[in-house]
């Protein structure tokens, strides 16, 4: 079964519990994938839950796995402290050159022809861990899919800033989420996306 028929159907039988929410949709995500997942991955990062659990939501209405970017140092609150200028996260996000370690690298990448690339905005932009990913994975020929949360800012170029760092990728424009958007909210943005059909292994 190719993703968007997954994401049809899996979307629908959200959408048949009338309670359905964001934690409803995050506890199916443990359930047995449907066939055809692992053809598309769900990466992300998250420091607070927000992120996590948007990507929970997109794995459950999808049918795809999902990879955690951990840190290899993870971030601690004080690390994470933008009112101080000189914590960690801001240091990290004015210097466009860093990238700090993460632990291993996805091992779903190879078999996903869809990639969601998850992460909180930091400072406007996607915290440079997300670099680290894109600059240690081969994205060639893969669509990359961005979604963000944040407070209150906008996508803005966080998405477009990520491009040269995955140039032979396919990438679709990103969006940006508060986190609290409808299961209804979820499924316009996936169909809009018109996702192509993942070939059966
Ligand atoms: C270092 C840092 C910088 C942030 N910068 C912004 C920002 O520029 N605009 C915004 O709306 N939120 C900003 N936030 C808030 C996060 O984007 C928001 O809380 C996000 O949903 C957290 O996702 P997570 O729970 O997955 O880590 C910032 C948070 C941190 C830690």
């Amino acid at each position: 079964m190719n993703l968007l028929r997954t994401s049809i159907l899996c979307l629908g039988m959200t959408c048949m519990s009338a309670a359905a929410g964001p934690e409803d949709a995050a506890a199916s995500a443990s359930a047995p994938t449907a066939p055809g997942g692992g053809q598309a991955v769900v990466v992300y990062f998250s420091c607070t839950g927000t992120t996590q659990a948007l990507a929970e939501r997109i794995a459950a209405a999808t049918g795809a796995t999902t990879w955690r970017i951990e840190p290899t140092e993870p971030y601690t609150a004080a690390d994470l402290d933008y009112e101080v200028a000189n914590s960690r996260a801001n240091r990290e996000q004015q210097d466009p050159a860093s990238r700090p370690a993460i632990t291993g690298n996805c091992p779903a990448i190879a078999a996903s022809s869809i990639i969601f690339l998850g992460y909180p905005i930091w400072w406007g932009e996607a915290p440079r861990v997300i670099s680290t990913f894109l600059a240690q994975h081969n994205l060639a020929g893969k669509t990359i899919v961005p979604f963000c949360t944040s407070g209150s800012s906008p996508l803005g170029a966080s998405d477009t800033h990520l491009h040269p760092l995955a140039p032979r990728a396919i990438w679709k424009p990103g969006k940006r989420f508060s986190g609290r958007e409808s299961d209804r909210a979820l499924r316009q943005w996936l169909d809009s996306l018109r996702l192509a059909p993942v070939p059966k292994r």
